[in-house]
Protein backbone atom coordinates (compact mmCIF):
# COMPACT_ATOMS: atom_id res chain seq x y z
CA UNK A 1 0.00 0.00 0.00
CA UNK A 2 0.99 3.08 -0.99
CA UNK A 3 -0.42 7.11 -0.42
CA UNK A 4 1.66 10.31 -1.72
CA UNK A 5 -0.25 13.52 -2.64
CA UNK A 6 0.40 12.68 -6.57
CA UNK A 7 -0.90 9.90 -8.46
CA UNK A 8 2.48 9.56 -10.64
CA UNK A 9 4.21 9.11 -7.05
CA UNK A 10 1.78 6.80 -5.97
CA UNK A 11 1.95 4.59 -9.18
CA UNK A 12 5.84 4.96 -9.10
CA UNK A 13 5.84 3.67 -5.70
CA UNK A 14 3.55 0.53 -6.54
CA UNK A 15 5.25 -0.47 -9.54
CA UNK A 16 8.17 -0.93 -7.13
CA UNK A 17 6.10 -3.26 -4.72
CA UNK A 18 5.17 -5.08 -7.75
CA UNK A 19 8.74 -5.65 -9.51
CA UNK A 20 10.28 -6.86 -6.24
CA UNK A 21 10.94 -3.92 -4.01
CA UNK A 22 10.11 -3.89 -1.03
CA UNK A 23 8.37 -1.01 1.19
CA UNK A 24 11.75 0.76 1.78
CA UNK A 25 12.06 1.04 -2.00
CA UNK A 26 8.91 1.80 -2.55
CA UNK A 27 9.15 4.86 -0.41
CA UNK A 28 12.11 6.10 -2.08
CA UNK A 29 10.57 5.53 -5.58
CA UNK A 30 7.49 7.56 -4.68
CA UNK A 31 10.65 10.38 -3.08
CA UNK A 32 12.44 10.71 -5.98
CA UNK A 33 8.97 10.61 -8.22
CA UNK A 34 7.54 13.48 -6.35
CA UNK A 35 10.84 15.64 -7.15
CA UNK A 36 9.39 15.74 -10.41
CA UNK A 37 5.88 16.20 -10.19
CA UNK A 38 5.88 18.01 -7.03
CA UNK A 39 8.85 20.38 -6.83
CA UNK A 40 7.21 22.72 -5.00
CA UNK A 41 6.78 20.60 -1.76
CA UNK A 42 9.75 18.32 -1.85
CA UNK A 43 12.99 16.84 -3.87
CA UNK A 44 16.54 16.41 -3.81
CA UNK A 45 17.23 19.94 -3.21
CA UNK A 46 15.86 19.42 0.22
CA UNK A 47 15.84 16.99 2.84
CA UNK A 48 14.00 14.82 4.73
CA UNK A 49 13.26 12.34 8.03
CA UNK A 50 12.81 8.42 7.36
CA UNK A 51 11.17 6.43 9.86
CA UNK A 52 11.60 2.72 9.02
CA UNK A 53 9.88 -0.21 10.87
CA UNK A 54 11.29 -3.67 9.08
CA UNK A 55 10.09 -6.57 8.84
CA UNK A 56 12.77 -8.06 11.86
CA UNK A 57 10.96 -5.52 14.33
CA UNK A 58 13.53 -3.30 14.44
CA UNK A 59 12.78 1.03 13.97
CA UNK A 60 15.31 3.06 11.58
CA UNK A 61 15.18 6.82 12.19
CA UNK A 62 17.24 8.55 9.20
CA UNK A 63 17.55 11.91 9.88
CA UNK A 64 17.99 13.56 5.71
CA UNK A 65 18.01 17.20 7.60
CA UNK A 66 19.64 19.83 5.85
CA UNK A 67 22.67 21.09 7.67
CA UNK A 68 23.77 24.99 7.61
CA UNK A 69 26.84 25.63 5.32
CA UNK A 70 30.03 25.77 7.56
CA UNK A 71 30.28 29.78 6.98
CA UNK A 72 26.90 30.31 8.57
CA UNK A 73 26.99 32.90 11.41
CA UNK A 74 24.38 33.00 14.35
CA UNK A 75 23.12 36.89 13.07
CA UNK A 76 23.52 35.81 9.21
CA UNK A 77 20.00 37.21 8.37
CA UNK A 78 19.81 40.15 10.98
CA UNK A 79 20.31 43.75 8.92
CA UNK A 80 20.66 46.72 11.02
CA UNK A 81 19.23 44.76 13.93
CA UNK A 82 16.75 42.87 12.20
CA UNK A 83 16.17 39.56 11.47
CA UNK A 84 15.14 39.73 7.90
CA UNK A 85 12.56 37.26 6.30
CA UNK A 86 13.65 37.59 3.12
CA UNK A 87 17.17 36.53 3.45
CA UNK A 88 16.27 33.25 5.12
CA UNK A 89 13.14 32.75 3.02
CA UNK A 90 14.42 33.62 -0.68
CA UNK A 91 17.84 33.77 -2.31
CA UNK A 92 21.28 32.36 -1.85
CA UNK A 93 21.16 32.50 1.75
CA UNK A 94 18.32 30.64 2.47
CA UNK A 95 19.73 26.86 1.81
CA UNK A 96 21.14 24.49 4.05
CA UNK A 97 22.83 21.35 2.26
CA UNK A 98 20.51 19.43 1.14
CA UNK A 99 19.66 15.60 3.09
CA UNK A 100 17.40 13.78 0.54
CA UNK A 101 20.14 11.77 -1.98
CA UNK A 102 22.22 11.30 1.43
CA UNK A 103 18.79 9.39 3.18
CA UNK A 104 17.63 7.41 0.20
CA UNK A 105 20.70 6.42 -0.80
CA UNK A 106 21.66 5.14 2.89
CA UNK A 107 17.77 3.54 3.17
CA UNK A 108 18.80 1.47 -0.46
CA UNK A 109 22.00 0.76 0.54
CA UNK A 110 21.06 -0.44 3.54
CA UNK A 111 17.30 -1.88 3.40
CA UNK A 112 16.62 -2.01 0.31
CA UNK A 113 16.76 -4.72 -2.27
CA UNK A 114 16.86 -2.47 -5.35
CA UNK A 115 19.56 0.14 -6.28
CA UNK A 116 19.29 3.62 -6.37
CA UNK A 117 19.62 3.58 -10.02
CA UNK A 118 16.30 1.76 -10.78
CA UNK A 119 14.62 4.01 -9.17
CA UNK A 120 16.21 6.83 -10.11
CA UNK A 121 15.90 6.29 -13.66
CA UNK A 122 12.05 5.63 -14.16
CA UNK A 123 11.36 9.24 -12.45
CA UNK A 124 14.48 10.54 -15.07
CA UNK A 125 12.26 8.83 -17.76
CA UNK A 126 9.24 11.15 -16.06
CA UNK A 127 11.22 13.93 -16.40
CA UNK A 128 11.88 13.66 -19.62
CA UNK A 129 8.53 12.68 -21.09
CA UNK A 130 6.74 15.52 -19.12
CA UNK A 131 3.60 15.44 -16.97
CA UNK A 132 0.38 17.87 -17.65
CA UNK A 133 0.84 20.43 -14.85
CA UNK A 134 -2.38 20.62 -13.08
CA UNK A 135 -4.18 23.43 -11.96
CA UNK A 136 -3.06 23.50 -8.10
CA UNK A 137 0.65 22.79 -9.51
CA UNK A 138 -0.07 26.12 -11.64
CA UNK A 139 -1.23 28.03 -8.79
CA UNK A 140 0.91 27.29 -5.72
CA UNK A 141 3.79 28.14 -8.90
CA UNK A 142 1.97 31.56 -9.59
CA UNK A 143 2.04 32.52 -5.91
CA UNK A 144 5.75 32.59 -6.06
CA UNK A 145 6.23 33.84 -9.33
CA UNK A 146 7.16 37.07 -8.40
CA UNK A 147 10.49 35.88 -6.36
CA UNK A 148 11.24 33.17 -8.64
CA UNK A 149 11.55 35.68 -11.78
CA UNK A 150 14.13 36.86 -10.15
CA UNK A 151 16.79 34.15 -10.65
CA UNK A 152 17.62 33.20 -14.58
CA UNK A 153 17.94 29.54 -14.29
CA UNK A 154 14.30 29.54 -12.34
CA UNK A 155 12.63 31.22 -14.87
CA UNK A 156 14.23 28.78 -17.86
CA UNK A 157 13.00 25.78 -16.16
CA UNK A 158 9.31 27.31 -14.47
CA UNK A 159 8.47 29.81 -17.25
CA UNK A 160 7.07 29.94 -20.20
CA UNK A 161 6.82 32.96 -22.78
CA UNK A 162 7.83 34.88 -19.78
CA UNK A 163 4.94 33.68 -18.08
CA UNK A 164 4.76 30.62 -15.35
CA UNK A 165 3.92 27.43 -16.32
CA UNK A 166 0.10 26.92 -16.93
CA UNK A 167 -2.82 24.51 -15.89
CA UNK A 168 -2.72 21.63 -18.92
CA UNK A 169 1.38 22.57 -19.62
CA UNK A 170 3.24 19.37 -20.47
CA UNK A 171 6.18 20.02 -18.10
CA UNK A 172 9.29 18.13 -19.23
CA UNK A 173 12.59 18.45 -17.04
CA UNK A 174 15.86 17.65 -19.41
CA UNK A 175 18.18 19.01 -17.18
CA UNK A 176 16.64 17.11 -14.04
CA UNK A 177 16.59 14.18 -15.98
CA UNK A 178 20.00 14.55 -16.32
CA UNK A 179 20.54 15.15 -12.59
CA UNK A 180 19.14 11.70 -11.79
CA UNK A 181 21.28 10.08 -14.61
CA UNK A 182 24.11 11.42 -12.98
CA UNK A 183 23.36 10.26 -9.77
CA UNK A 184 22.21 6.57 -10.75
CA UNK A 185 25.57 6.72 -12.85
CA UNK A 186 27.91 7.49 -10.18
CA UNK A 187 25.82 7.12 -7.20
CA UNK A 188 25.52 9.94 -4.86
CA UNK A 189 29.15 11.51 -5.00
CA UNK A 190 27.65 12.76 -8.13
CA UNK A 191 25.70 15.04 -6.01
CA UNK A 192 27.74 15.51 -3.04
CA UNK A 193 31.57 15.49 -4.16
CA UNK A 194 31.39 15.90 -8.11
CA UNK A 195 28.83 17.80 -10.27
CA UNK A 196 26.04 19.02 -8.55
CA UNK A 197 28.69 20.11 -5.92
CA UNK A 198 30.37 22.19 -7.84
CA UNK A 199 27.73 23.44 -9.69
CA UNK A 200 25.97 24.87 -6.79
CA UNK A 201 29.20 26.35 -5.36
CA UNK A 202 29.95 28.34 -8.12
CA UNK A 203 26.06 29.93 -8.40
CA UNK A 204 26.51 30.66 -5.04
CA UNK A 205 29.66 32.36 -5.00
CA UNK A 206 28.60 34.64 -8.09
CA UNK A 207 24.95 35.54 -6.20
CA UNK A 208 26.28 36.11 -2.57
CA UNK A 209 25.72 33.12 -0.86
CA UNK A 210 27.86 30.72 1.61
CA UNK A 211 27.42 27.50 0.61
CA UNK A 212 31.04 25.67 -1.09
CA UNK A 213 31.18 22.41 -2.73
CA UNK A 214 32.96 21.35 0.20
CA UNK A 215 29.54 22.02 2.38
CA UNK A 216 28.21 18.98 0.17
CA UNK A 217 30.87 16.89 0.43
CA UNK A 218 30.66 17.72 4.67
CA UNK A 219 27.27 16.52 4.61
CA UNK A 220 26.21 13.42 6.31
CA UNK A 221 23.22 11.76 7.04
CA UNK A 222 22.21 11.04 11.34
CA UNK A 223 20.60 8.20 12.78
CA UNK A 224 18.26 8.89 15.52
CA UNK A 225 16.71 7.15 18.49
CA UNK A 226 13.37 7.58 17.50
CA UNK A 227 11.05 9.02 20.53
CA UNK A 228 8.07 6.56 21.59
CA UNK A 229 5.55 6.46 24.01
CA UNK A 230 2.75 4.47 24.61
CA UNK A 231 -1.19 5.69 24.05
CA UNK A 232 -3.89 3.33 25.62
CA UNK A 233 -2.42 0.23 24.97
CA UNK A 234 -0.90 0.84 21.80
CA UNK A 235 2.88 2.13 20.92
CA UNK A 236 3.87 5.10 19.07
CA UNK A 237 6.88 5.48 17.39
CA UNK A 238 8.00 8.97 15.53
CA UNK A 239 11.01 11.09 14.64
CA UNK A 240 13.48 13.23 17.18
CA UNK A 241 15.19 15.68 16.63
CA UNK A 242 16.13 18.24 15.03
CA UNK A 243 12.25 17.34 13.96
CA UNK A 244 10.12 19.10 17.19
CA UNK A 245 7.68 16.78 15.79
CA UNK A 246 7.71 13.34 17.35
CA UNK A 247 8.52 14.95 20.59
CA UNK A 248 5.47 16.94 20.71
CA UNK A 249 2.88 14.66 19.21
CA UNK A 250 4.54 11.91 21.87
CA UNK A 251 4.16 14.82 24.56
CA UNK A 252 0.74 16.06 23.48
CA UNK A 253 -0.52 12.36 23.78
CA UNK A 254 0.66 11.57 27.04
CA UNK A 255 -1.03 14.82 28.04
CA UNK A 256 -4.11 13.73 26.76
CA UNK A 257 -4.19 10.44 27.82
CA UNK A 258 -4.71 11.80 31.57
CA UNK A 259 -8.14 12.76 29.75
CA UNK A 260 -10.98 10.16 28.38
CA UNK A 261 -11.38 11.97 25.10
CA UNK A 262 -14.02 9.38 23.70
CA UNK A 263 -16.71 10.25 26.54
CA UNK A 264 -15.65 14.59 26.44
CA UNK A 265 -18.80 16.05 24.35
CA UNK A 266 -16.79 17.20 21.40
CA UNK A 267 -16.39 21.00 22.04
CA UNK A 268 -14.47 19.78 25.55
CA UNK A 269 -12.60 17.12 23.35
CA UNK A 270 -11.52 20.07 20.77
CA UNK A 271 -10.56 22.28 23.79
CA UNK A 272 -8.39 19.94 25.91
CA UNK A 273 -6.51 18.76 22.51
CA UNK A 274 -6.04 22.73 21.75
CA UNK A 275 -4.73 23.25 25.30
CA UNK A 276 -2.39 20.99 25.19
CA UNK A 277 -1.06 22.01 21.81
CA UNK A 278 -0.34 25.42 23.40
CA UNK A 279 1.40 23.45 26.34
CA UNK A 280 3.94 21.61 23.45
CA UNK A 281 4.12 24.51 21.62
CA UNK A 282 5.35 26.64 24.56
CA UNK A 283 8.15 23.85 25.04
CA UNK A 284 8.96 24.07 21.67
CA UNK A 285 9.78 27.79 21.27
CA UNK A 286 12.15 27.40 24.45
CA UNK A 287 13.50 24.14 24.37
CA UNK A 288 13.75 22.30 20.85
CA UNK A 289 17.06 22.05 18.44
CA UNK A 290 19.20 20.21 16.85
CA UNK A 291 20.11 17.32 19.62
CA UNK A 292 23.71 17.82 18.26
CA UNK A 293 24.33 21.25 19.65
CA UNK A 294 21.65 21.89 22.24
CA UNK A 295 20.89 19.84 24.70
CA UNK A 296 17.05 18.79 24.34
CA UNK A 297 15.21 17.84 27.12
CA UNK A 298 14.36 13.90 27.09
CA UNK A 299 11.91 15.23 29.98
CA UNK A 300 9.80 16.54 27.77
CA UNK A 301 8.32 13.09 26.62
CA UNK A 302 8.25 11.93 30.08
CA UNK A 303 4.69 10.66 31.13
CA UNK A 304 5.55 12.42 34.49
CA UNK A 305 5.93 15.68 32.74
CA UNK A 306 2.62 15.34 31.41
CA UNK A 307 0.66 14.53 33.91
CA UNK A 308 1.79 18.14 35.94
CA UNK A 309 1.04 19.56 32.37
CA UNK A 310 -2.15 17.65 31.89
CA UNK A 311 -3.48 19.36 36.14
CA UNK A 312 -2.78 22.78 34.07
CA UNK A 313 -5.80 22.30 31.44
CA UNK A 314 -8.99 23.49 33.01
CA UNK A 315 -11.98 21.77 31.14
CA UNK A 316 -13.94 25.27 31.42
CA UNK A 317 -11.29 27.64 30.06
CA UNK A 318 -8.48 28.48 28.02
CA UNK A 319 -5.14 28.49 30.29
CA UNK A 320 -3.38 31.33 30.12
CA UNK A 321 0.43 30.09 29.29
CA UNK A 322 3.00 32.57 30.19
CA UNK A 323 6.21 30.38 29.05
CA UNK A 324 7.41 27.17 28.99
CA UNK A 325 7.32 24.57 31.30
CA UNK A 326 10.32 22.56 33.11
CA UNK A 327 10.38 19.32 32.03
CA UNK A 328 12.51 16.81 34.43
CA UNK A 329 16.16 16.20 34.01
CA UNK A 330 16.81 18.75 31.46
CA UNK A 331 20.42 19.24 31.17
CA UNK A 332 21.21 15.84 32.53
CA UNK A 333 19.25 13.17 30.02
CA UNK A 334 19.02 14.67 26.61
CA UNK A 335 17.84 13.53 23.00
CA UNK A 336 21.62 13.15 21.67
CA UNK A 337 21.33 10.40 19.28
CA UNK A 338 20.15 9.20 17.95
CA UNK A 339 6.78 18.75 2.87
CA UNK A 340 5.58 16.13 1.83
CA UNK A 341 4.27 13.02 3.82
CA UNK A 342 4.12 9.24 2.04
CA UNK A 343 3.77 6.36 3.59
CA UNK A 344 4.04 3.13 2.24
CA UNK A 345 4.22 -0.68 4.06
CA UNK A 346 4.85 -4.30 2.41
CA UNK A 347 3.36 -7.64 2.69
CA UNK A 348 6.65 -8.42 4.44
CA UNK A 349 6.13 -6.22 7.35
CA UNK A 350 8.02 -3.49 6.53
CA UNK A 351 6.51 0.14 7.08
CA UNK A 352 7.65 3.72 6.26
CA UNK A 353 6.89 7.02 7.44
CA UNK A 354 9.07 9.84 5.42
CA UNK A 355 8.33 13.31 5.53
CA UNK A 356 10.45 15.12 3.00
CA UNK A 357 10.60 18.84 1.74
CA UNK A 358 11.92 21.95 0.62
CA UNK A 359 10.00 24.10 2.73
CA UNK A 360 8.05 26.65 2.10
CA UNK A 361 6.70 26.57 -2.01
CA UNK A 362 9.38 25.95 -4.18
CA UNK A 363 11.99 26.68 -1.21
CA UNK A 364 14.54 29.28 -1.88
CA UNK A 365 13.29 29.70 -6.01
CA UNK A 366 16.40 29.09 -6.83
CA UNK A 367 17.20 26.48 -9.48
CA UNK A 368 21.02 25.47 -9.98
CA UNK A 369 21.58 26.14 -13.37
CA UNK A 370 21.79 23.26 -15.90
CA UNK A 371 20.23 21.25 -12.95
CA UNK A 372 17.04 21.30 -12.78
CA UNK A 373 16.98 20.82 -8.66
CA UNK A 374 14.85 23.57 -6.33
CA UNK A 375 17.23 24.22 -3.54
CA UNK A 376 15.21 24.35 -0.27
CA UNK A 377 14.86 27.24 2.05
CA UNK A 378 15.09 25.30 5.02
CA UNK A 379 17.57 28.00 6.57
CA UNK A 380 14.17 29.62 7.59
CA UNK A 381 13.47 27.00 9.93
CA UNK A 382 16.29 28.48 12.16
CA UNK A 383 15.37 31.20 14.51
CA UNK A 384 17.03 34.03 13.10
CA UNK A 385 16.40 36.25 16.40
CA UNK A 386 15.13 34.94 19.79
CA UNK A 387 11.11 36.01 19.65
CA UNK A 388 10.99 36.69 16.02
CA UNK A 389 8.52 34.58 13.73
CA UNK A 390 9.70 32.46 10.78
CA UNK A 391 7.33 31.89 8.04
CA UNK A 392 5.29 29.99 9.74
CA UNK A 393 4.96 32.48 12.67
CA UNK A 394 7.37 30.22 14.92
CA UNK A 395 9.76 31.65 17.28
CA UNK A 396 12.29 29.80 19.10
CA UNK A 397 15.42 30.51 21.25
CA UNK A 398 18.99 29.75 21.77
CA UNK A 399 18.71 26.17 20.84
CA UNK A 400 17.78 26.86 17.42
CA UNK A 401 20.01 29.80 16.86
CA UNK A 402 22.09 29.27 13.39
CA UNK A 403 25.69 27.63 13.55
CA UNK A 404 27.59 26.07 11.24
CA UNK A 405 26.67 22.44 10.49
CA UNK A 406 23.58 23.05 12.66
CA UNK A 407 20.47 21.28 11.33
CA UNK A 408 17.36 23.74 11.55
CA UNK A 409 14.10 23.07 13.60
CA UNK A 410 11.48 20.97 12.17
CA UNK A 411 7.81 19.92 12.97
CA UNK A 412 7.79 17.02 10.58
CA UNK A 413 6.51 13.93 12.83
CA UNK A 414 7.10 10.27 10.51
CA UNK A 415 5.07 8.61 12.60
CA UNK A 416 4.47 4.47 13.24
CA UNK A 417 2.18 2.86 15.71
CA UNK A 418 1.59 -0.89 16.64
CA UNK A 419 -0.28 -2.48 18.89
CA UNK A 420 0.61 -6.12 20.30
CA UNK A 421 4.02 -5.66 18.24
CA UNK A 422 2.71 -5.10 14.83
CA UNK A 423 2.55 -1.37 13.33
CA UNK A 424 -0.91 -0.86 12.56
CA UNK A 425 0.03 2.97 11.38
CA UNK A 426 1.93 5.07 9.42
CA UNK A 427 1.52 8.71 9.60
CA UNK A 428 2.56 11.53 8.65
CA UNK A 429 1.71 15.46 7.08
CA UNK A 430 2.81 18.44 5.53
CA UNK A 431 2.34 22.12 7.13
CA UNK A 432 4.88 23.57 8.99
CA UNK A 433 4.05 23.45 12.41
CA UNK A 434 0.16 22.15 11.39
CA UNK A 435 1.94 18.93 10.63
CA UNK A 436 1.85 18.21 14.65
CA UNK A 437 -1.48 18.97 15.06
CA UNK A 438 -2.92 16.97 12.10
CA UNK A 439 -0.85 14.13 13.04
CA UNK A 440 -2.23 14.24 17.02
CA UNK A 441 -5.46 14.55 15.79
CA UNK A 442 -5.68 11.89 13.24
CA UNK A 443 -3.95 9.67 15.67
CA UNK A 444 -6.94 10.53 18.39
CA UNK A 445 -9.24 9.90 15.97
CA UNK A 446 -7.97 6.47 14.89
CA UNK A 447 -6.78 5.27 18.23
CA UNK A 448 -9.57 7.43 20.75
CA UNK A 449 -12.54 7.64 18.50
CA UNK A 450 -12.49 4.70 16.04
CA UNK A 451 -12.13 6.23 12.91
CA UNK A 452 -11.01 4.92 9.66
CA UNK A 453 -7.78 6.55 8.00
CA UNK A 454 -9.84 8.11 5.47
CA UNK A 455 -12.22 9.82 8.09
CA UNK A 456 -9.13 10.36 9.95
CA UNK A 457 -7.38 12.74 7.24
CA UNK A 458 -10.90 14.36 5.97
CA UNK A 459 -11.91 15.48 9.84
CA UNK A 460 -11.83 19.33 10.59
CA UNK A 461 -8.46 19.99 12.04
CA UNK A 462 -7.56 22.59 14.62
CA UNK A 463 -3.75 23.74 15.88
CA UNK A 464 -2.65 26.42 18.94
CA UNK A 465 0.94 26.70 18.33
CA UNK A 466 1.36 29.05 21.83
CA UNK A 467 2.46 31.81 19.94
CA UNK A 468 0.35 33.54 18.32
CA UNK A 469 -2.03 32.83 20.81
CA UNK A 470 -4.87 31.78 18.80
CA UNK A 471 -6.63 28.42 18.13
CA UNK A 472 -6.80 28.24 14.26
CA UNK A 473 -9.53 25.80 12.84
CA UNK A 474 -10.31 24.81 9.67
CA UNK A 475 -13.72 26.14 8.35
CA UNK A 476 -15.18 22.75 8.25
CA UNK A 477 -15.63 22.95 12.02
CA UNK A 478 -18.99 23.46 12.98
CA UNK A 479 -19.95 26.74 13.57
CA UNK A 480 -21.68 25.90 17.33
CA UNK A 481 -18.24 23.66 17.89
CA UNK A 482 -16.17 27.16 16.80
CA UNK A 483 -18.79 29.49 19.04
CA UNK A 484 -18.46 26.81 21.93
CA UNK A 485 -14.62 27.11 22.10
CA UNK A 486 -14.85 30.94 21.80
CA UNK A 487 -17.02 30.67 24.80
CA UNK A 488 -14.12 28.72 26.76
CA UNK A 489 -11.58 31.57 25.88
CA UNK A 490 -9.98 31.12 23.19
CA UNK A 491 -9.67 33.41 20.01
CA UNK A 492 -10.68 31.52 17.08
CA UNK A 493 -8.69 31.72 13.67
CA UNK A 494 -11.00 30.17 10.87
CA UNK A 495 -8.74 28.66 7.89
CA UNK A 496 -9.75 27.43 4.61
CA UNK A 497 -7.30 24.34 5.03
CA UNK A 498 -4.08 22.91 7.48
CA UNK A 499 -2.00 20.38 6.59
CA UNK A 500 -1.84 17.73 4.43
CA UNK A 501 -1.52 13.90 5.44
CA UNK A 502 -1.18 10.75 4.25
CA UNK A 503 -2.16 7.25 5.87
CA UNK A 504 -1.43 3.24 5.83
CA UNK A 505 -2.78 1.54 8.27
CA UNK A 506 -4.14 -2.40 8.90
CA UNK A 507 -7.60 -2.75 8.76
CA UNK A 508 -9.68 -3.21 12.18
CA UNK A 509 -8.93 -6.48 11.76
CA UNK A 510 -5.76 -5.96 11.35
CA UNK A 511 -5.96 -7.92 8.17
CA UNK A 512 -5.93 -5.81 4.86
CA UNK A 513 -3.95 -2.68 4.26
CA UNK A 514 -5.97 0.44 3.84
CA UNK A 515 -5.07 3.99 2.96
CA UNK A 516 -6.05 7.59 2.74
CA UNK A 517 -4.80 10.31 1.02
CA UNK A 518 -5.49 13.25 2.20
CA UNK A 519 -8.61 15.02 0.35
CA UNK A 520 -7.24 18.67 0.73
CA UNK A 521 -4.86 17.68 -1.96
CA UNK A 522 -4.47 15.68 -5.30
CA UNK A 523 -3.08 12.52 -3.83
CA UNK A 524 -4.36 8.72 -4.16
CA UNK A 525 -3.85 5.76 -1.90
CA UNK A 526 -3.64 2.56 -3.45
CA UNK A 527 -2.43 -0.70 -2.53
CA UNK A 528 -1.44 -4.25 -4.55
O1 LIG B 1 10.54 21.12 8.61
C1 LIG B 1 9.56 21.84 8.80
O2 LIG B 1 8.92 21.85 9.82
C2 LIG B 1 9.10 22.74 7.66
N1 LIG B 1 10.22 23.06 6.84
C3 LIG B 1 8.01 22.04 6.92
C4 LIG B 1 7.46 22.88 5.80
C5 LIG B 1 6.12 22.48 5.36
O3 LIG B 1 5.52 21.57 5.87
C6 LIG B 1 5.57 23.27 4.25
N2 LIG B 1 4.22 22.87 4.02
N3 LIG B 1 3.28 23.53 4.04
Amino acid sequence: MVASVHPLATRAGLDVLKSGGNAIDAAVAVGLTLGVVDADNSGIGGGCFMLIRLANGKFVAIDGREMAPAAATRDMFVRDGKADGELSQTGALASGVPGEVAAFDYAIKKFGRKKLADLLLPAAALAEKGFEISHSYAARLESVSEDMAKFESSRAVFFHDGKPLPNGFRFKQPDLAATYRGIAGQGSDWFYRGPFAQAAGKWMKANGGTMTAADFANYHIALREPVTTTYRGHKVVSMSPPSSGGVHVVQMLNILEKFDLKSLDEATRLHVIAESMKLAFADRAHWLGDPDFAKVPRGLVSKKYAAALAKRIDLKHSTDVASHGQPPAWNTDVFKHHTTHFSVADAEGNWVACTATVNTSFGSKVVIPGTGVVLNNQMDDFSAQPGVPNAFKLIGAEANAVAPGKRPLSSMSPTIVLKNGKPIIAVGASGGPKIISAVLMELIGLLDLGLTPEQAVAAPRIHQQWSPDELMVEDSLPGNLRAALEKRGHVVKVLPSMATSQIVARDAKGKAFVGAADPRADGVAEGW
